[in-house]
């Protein structure tokens, strides 16, 4: 039988580890899955369901909706963007976990160790069978620490910010819209995030022992590609 190994591709935020991972999955006939986008989708759950009182999280009612099960996560993919894309409670809600008011309270509830354990559980579960290439924070340390090929990818915090700016003003929808998106506030939350990710006591952001490091600060999509691809076959002829 064909031999199928696990990829893990851990990093800072916005420094492009979704596009790549998606590409890499295409290209291999491999499973793909954002981790980022369910811990989106719970934050989403959240902010629907009144959680997010001032500054502070309802954990007693989140927590009590993790354990009834209210928050189901699934992914279905859409052959018109060649992606999955991500279903809370059977509704699609691929636009709107990506938008500000989500990534601004994303970090706190990934810091939430309930909710961490419920995902990664998750994602277990859909690695069972390998072939799978799966993007996130904690996938090499602590999802899958068996994973055959670990990749910790980074980039500058401006050139991140940079990065998603051009990706919301492409997705923006009206001037209006594009008006509002302001770089200094997208750099602040990239480096907040920064901090929040690898500061948290419940599995932080840190790069495993045997991970390989990618930084694409000056490298272009193409060429990030060909380093993965050669990554991937010398796991493979192992
Ligand atoms: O990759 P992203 O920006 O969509 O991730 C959203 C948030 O989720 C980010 O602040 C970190 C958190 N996250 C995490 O803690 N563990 C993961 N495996 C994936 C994401």
């Amino acid at each position: 039988m064909e031999k199928k190994i696990i990829i893990a591709i851990d990093g800072h935020s916005s420094c492009g580890k979704s596009t790549m991972a998606k590409q890499l999955a295409k290209q291999i006939g491999y499973v793909y899955v954002d981790t980022g986008a369910m811990y989106r989708a719970v934050t989403l759950y959240a902010m629907r369901n009144g959680m997010f009182p001032d500054e502070g999280i309802r954990e007693g009612e989140l927590e009590k909706a993790v354990k009834n099960g209210d928050i189901q996560i699934s992914f279905k993919f859409n052959p018109n963007t060649g992606r999955p894309d991500t279903y809370l409670n059977n509704e699609k809600v691929e636009d709107e976990i990506r938008q500000m008011a989500v990534s601004n309270r994303v970090s706190r509830i990934a810091a939430l160790p309930f909710v961490r354990a419920l995902l990664t559980e998750q994602q277990q579960a859909m690695g069972k069978e390998k072939g799978i290439v799966m993007d996130g924070r904690d996938i090499g340390t602590a999802v899958f620490p068996q994973a055959e090929l670990k990749i910790f990818v980074t980039a500058s915090a401006k050139v991140r910010a940079q990065r998603r700016y051009d990706e919301l003003m492409n997705k923006a929808k009206s001037e209006e819209e594009k008006a509002k998106l302001n770089f200094e506030e997208i750099l602040k939350n990239v480096e907040e995030r920064d901090y929040l990710d690898s500061h948290r006591e419940s599995s932080p952001l840190r790069q495993a022992e045997d991970a390989v490091v990618l930084d694409n600060s000056e490298m272009t999509i193409e060429e990030q590609n060909v380093w993965l691809m050669g990554k991937f076959q010398e796991k493979l002829n192992k």
